[in-house]
């Protein structure tokens, strides 16, 4: 069984898959995450994200690995590194190479085969699985969305600023949503799903009892 969600950042989208994953005792796959491994990747090896040969080069040469929730770049744990801002910014511009979203979108498949899993990104629903039984799109609010995220920061003892937050986000979903290849948009059979103002418990039961229903 294969649950995609997809959505913009700050819909609650990673903890809501996390969590339903947790609760259907099924495994999770942060696609983001794996965005976020070649540009952080890209960018420690000082190539410009403006070149983008060089960046398909990188992407060639990226090991994932997921192993106890921690994500691993040619073996080494990264997982701290790829929740910095920069690299969500740095994500956003490899994610719109289409040889590197072939790369990932091939290891994504992969990594699905067999199991039950729920697969969390921007184009799960649409081109990683299009033929999924079990599709969402969540979506919120921008201003709620970067107050979420704000939140987020706070709680790690990071310092940002709302109103970057706000432009960031606005500038990333611009890029998503109009790149050429696989933009961010619902599947026509997603289910869509607007958190703005639901508790992140009732977006968990909401999907689950969805879920349930069609197995
Ligand atoms: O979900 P996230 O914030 O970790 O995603 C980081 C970036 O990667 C974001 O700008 C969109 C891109 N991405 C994508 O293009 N396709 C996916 N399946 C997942 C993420």
């Amino acid at each position: 069984m294969i649950v995609t969600i997809d959505g913009p950042a700050g819909t609650g989208k990673s903890t809501v898959a996390r969590r339903l994953a947790d609760s259907l005792g099924y495994e999770y796959l942060d696609t983001g995450a794996m965005y976020r491994m070649v540009a952080f990747h890209v960018v420690s090896k000082g190539v410009s994200l403006t070149d983008s040969s060089a960046i398909e080069a990188v992407a060639e040469e990226t090991q994932i690995d997921f192993r106890n929730g921690d994500a691993y770049l040619n073996g080494t744990d990264v997982s701290g590194e790829l929740r910095q801002p920069d690299v969500a910014v740095a994500a956003s511009m490899v994610a719109q190479i289409p040889r590197v979203r072939e790369i990932l979108v091939q290891r994504q498949q992969e990594i699905a085969v067999g199991r039950d899993i729920v697969c969390e990104g921007r184009d799960q629903g649409t081109v990683v699985f299009p033929k999924a039984r079990c599709k969402f799109f969540l979506t919120a609010s921008p201003e709620i969305r970067a107050e979420r995220r704000l939140g987020e920061f706070t709680s790690q003892g990071k310092k940002v600023s709302y109103d970057q937050l706000l432009e960031e986000q606005n500038e990333r979903d611009r890029r998503d949503e109009n790149r050429e290849v696989a933009p961010l948009r619902p599947a026509d059979d997603a289910e869509l799903v607007d958190t703005t103002e639901l508790s992140i418990d009732e977006v968990v039961e909401r999907l689950k009892s969805q879920v349930q229903s069609k197995l």
